[in-house]
């Protein structure tokens, strides 16, 4: 227990410290709790059932937490579990919720403390393909130390546990499906009950979060050419199109330009500025979202941000890091058509914004073939899978 509250420390200051110097003890701790992160991950889950099409990808397992339906179903029940939160009225769950592809539809969250966050929170489809994770954040690659943030985070306070950890081992070693549960998953440590296991479940959970049979996947990878409308079929083509150029940056199977499997298990991360906001007319985004700035300090990086993946995006709303556009009409119409906030309040586009954002002229029917585009992306069956929903309203 010392140990893994010494490395909760060390990690905790990863997570809400920006300040350069801890870059090297991020490593360390890193190190300490998780030995080999990015490495040689290929090896293991030859043997998990992933139960994903021909076609897609296997997404990457860190060595030293390899899969297995028992760490999956604890992982379940602890993202699903309120009494990990501090009032005992928030789960993950709270604010990633399976039918709306795992968001909160809010513009942004509010803690146990009453307390707005800063962003909106995230869908969690197909989560385990990102090479970074968050909306801006570069040095969180591993779902491991995400899943700490939520739980013990102060900056924004979401569930409320820091200092609580004793609380949270004790009432799960309390319960005896927990202790079921943890001595099936952690095997070697006889299910000892720490902050190691805890978010090693819960990332074996996240990894099941699998998303491939939207309509737009039976017919483009899955041989159906009726599985989608005429329609949404002239909406792909604008989306790929060198008029929007949407497809440059929301690409790929996931329709992001980020992703990470076992093929390419290296990928970088990519951030762009898609010039949304331009306070100064050089560019400034409404603090406290400065995008990768905020780590790099760098004012080129002023409002760059990870590219989202655009699965279920017609259940997410609302959108853009802050929640600030309610609809994806706006998100075409006031956004990407016009460049950002700052033209349709009649200024210059910002300065800071990717190339590829150019604004472009579209018609009430190319917006409609866009919009049923966007909805094919729907995959009803990920957000009702039984699989993935909550343990506790299931009778067993
Ligand atoms: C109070 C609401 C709230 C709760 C509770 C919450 N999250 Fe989140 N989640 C968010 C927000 C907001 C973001 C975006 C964070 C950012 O950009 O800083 C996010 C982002 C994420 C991401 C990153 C997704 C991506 O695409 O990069 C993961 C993974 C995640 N949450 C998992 C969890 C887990 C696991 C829990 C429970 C331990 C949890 N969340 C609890 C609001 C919440
Ligand atoms: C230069 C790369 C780039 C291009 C081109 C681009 N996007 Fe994006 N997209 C992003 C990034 C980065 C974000 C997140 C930006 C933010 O929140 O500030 C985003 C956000 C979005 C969102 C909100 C996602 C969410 O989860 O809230 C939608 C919807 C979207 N883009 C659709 C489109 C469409 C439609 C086009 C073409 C008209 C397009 N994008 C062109 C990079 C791009």
């Amino acid at each position: 227990m010392w140990k893994d509250r010494a490395a909760l420390a060390l990690v905790l200051a990863i997570a809400f410290s920006c300040l350069v110097p801890l870059k090297t003890r991020a490593a360390e701790a890193t190190e300490v709790q998780f030995r080999g992160a990015d490495s040689g991950q290929r090896a293991s889950n030859a043997e998990f059932l992933w139960n994903l099409p021909t076609w897609a990808p296997r997404p990457v397992v860190p060595a030293d937490n390899p899969m297995s339906t028992a760490k999956v179903e604890l992982g379940r029940r602890l993202f699903y579990d309120r009494e990990m939160s501090a009032s005992g009225m928030m789960a993950c769950a709270t604010c990633h919720e399976q039918e709306k592809a795992f968001t909160d539809g809010k513009r942004v969250p509010v803690g146990i403390s009453g307390a707005p966050g800063p962003r909106n929170a995230m869908s969690l489809t197909n989560v385990a393909y990102l090479p970074v994770l968050t909306w801006a954040n570069p040095t969180l690659t591993r779902l491991e130390l995400q899943a700490l943030r939520p739980l013990f985070g102060l900056h924004p306070v979401e569930m409320g546990m820091n200092g609580r950890e004793d609380q949270i081992f004790a009432r799960l070693g309390a319960d005896p499906v927990y202790r079921q549960l943890f001595a099936a998953a952690f095997p070697k440590t006889r299910g000892a009950i720490n902050l190691t296991a805890i978010v090693r479940a819960l990332a074996a959970f996240e990894r099941t979060l699998l998303s491939f049979d939207s309509p737009y996947d039976r017919y483009k990878y899955g041989g159906d050419a009726n599985a989608i409308s005429d329609q949404a079929k002239r909406g792909e083509a604008l989306f790929f199109g060198e008029r929007l150029k949407c497809g440059a940056c929301h690409s790929g199977v996931n329709l992001t330009d980020n992703l990470v499997h076992v093929a390419r298990p290296r990928a970088p991360a990519v951030f762009h500025n898609t010039g949304l906001h331009n306070l100064d007319g050089k560019g400034a985004y409404p603090s406290p979202n400065h995008g990768i700035r905020e780590f790099t300090k760098l004012p080129a990086d002023e409002g760059r941000m990870r590219t989202p993946s655009l699965r279920n995006i017609a259940l997410t709303a609302p959108y853009m890091h802050d929640g600030s556009i309610a609809t994806l009409r706006d998100v075409v119409r006031l956004h990407y058509a016009q460049q950002g906030y700052a033209v349709e309040r009649g200024q210059e586009p910002s300065p800071l914004r990717n190339r590829l954002i150019g604004g472009f002229e579209i018609s009430e029917p190319e917006l409609q073939d866009l919009l049923a585009f966007l909805d094919a992306l729907t995959d009803t069956g990920f957000v009702t899978s039984p699989a993935l929903s909550d343990p506790y309203m299931q009778v067993n």
